[in-house]
């Protein structure tokens, strides 16, 4: 992790940084946040995450304690302050501390905005970083998932036994479809035609899977918007799935069967390559 955390209006070191125990997020996963990529210094894609930060604040009733113009000044200086170059960025507003722990909303609330930065490969990567196994697991979250909450037990859970099984993210599945990743939205390639649930409450309207899907009409795929089942993604012939961290992320199997020749598939490959260009553009964008 980089060195300097924001915190309320200071940036302090990382491991003096603290919040109170009276903090609803600590206390109810009373809150919400993001996580965006940075290449080159420069967040990816900022906007459309901000544009999805505030959908999430309107949805649970909560106001930022800055504006968001201030919020970008400070997302550019705390990775000046670390230098980061490539990596991570998290941010997350909470309903802040109240007097007492009461389930309803505070009277007076005081939000509070907590965001650091991770050093991280993300561009790039070599091939052998690029071929991920998957797990299968009931989907045990709450029905809102659209808004990005704080409280992850269930993905939290889910991932971890994917990780107990050898792999490197978990497909939830709810009713027999796939709904998403732990921690991503997941996509399947049969027929030249790619596959994906419909954006509703049931999964997180993924920035990456946006900007995947403007990028797809550029190729010769048609997209699906459609749930899938497990089955039908053992027999794809290609997988893959995306977030603001991982990018593009092939999946060479799912639960221990082989998807497609258990190489990362040469579609989804060149979706990574155009999702790196598009990421790699808010750099020049900067610079205007
Ligand atoms: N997770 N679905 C879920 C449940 C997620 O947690 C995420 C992102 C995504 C992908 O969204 P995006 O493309 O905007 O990153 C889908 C972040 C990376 C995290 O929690 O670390």
């Amino acid at each position: 992790m980089a060195d300097l955390a924001y915190v309320n209006g200071s940036f302090i070191k990382m491991n003096d940084a603290t919040v109170s125990i009276k903090d609803r997020g600590l206390l109810f996963g009373d809150g919400v946040y993001e996580v965006a990529g940075v290449f080159e210094g420069v967040l990816i894609d900022n906007n459309a995450h901000l544009e999805r930060l505030k959908r999430s604040l309107q949805e649970i009733n909560l106001k930022l304690p800055v504006d968001f113009d201030e919020l970008v000044e400070l997302q550019k200086k705390l990775i000046q302050l670390n230098n980061v170059k490539e990596g991570t960025f998290y941010l997350h507003v909470t309903r802040g501390v109240s007097d007492s722990r009461d389930f309803e909303f505070p009277k007076e609330q005081r939000p509070s905005l907590v965001m650091f930065v991770q050093h991280k490969k993300i561009m790039d990567l070599a091939m052998d970083k690029l071929r991920a196994k998957v797990l299968t697991y009931p989907d045990l979250r709450w029905k809102r998932r659209d808004i990005k909450s704080i409280a992850l037990l269930a993905q939290v859970l889910a991932k971890e036994i994917a990780h107990q099984a050898g792999c490197d993210e978990v497909w939830m599945h709810e009713d027999g479809f796939v709904t998403e990743g732990g921690s991503s939205n997941a996509f399947i390639i049969k027929d030249q035609k790619l596959i994906s649930r419909k954006n509703n409450e049931t999964i997180l309207s993924g920035i990456t899977r946006q900007a995947v899907l403007k990028l797809i009409e550029l190729e010769d795929l048609v997209f699906e918007e459609r749930p899938f089942t497990i089955e039908e993604a053992y027999g794809a012939s290609e997988a893959f799935y995306t977030s603001a961290s991982v990018f593009v992320m092939p999946v060479i199997s799912i639960d221990k069967k082989i998807i497609g020749n258990g190489e990362p598939g040469s579609l989804t490959l060149k979706l990574r390559n155009l999702y790196e260009n598009f990421a790699k553009s808010f750099i020049n964008q900067s610079q205007r």
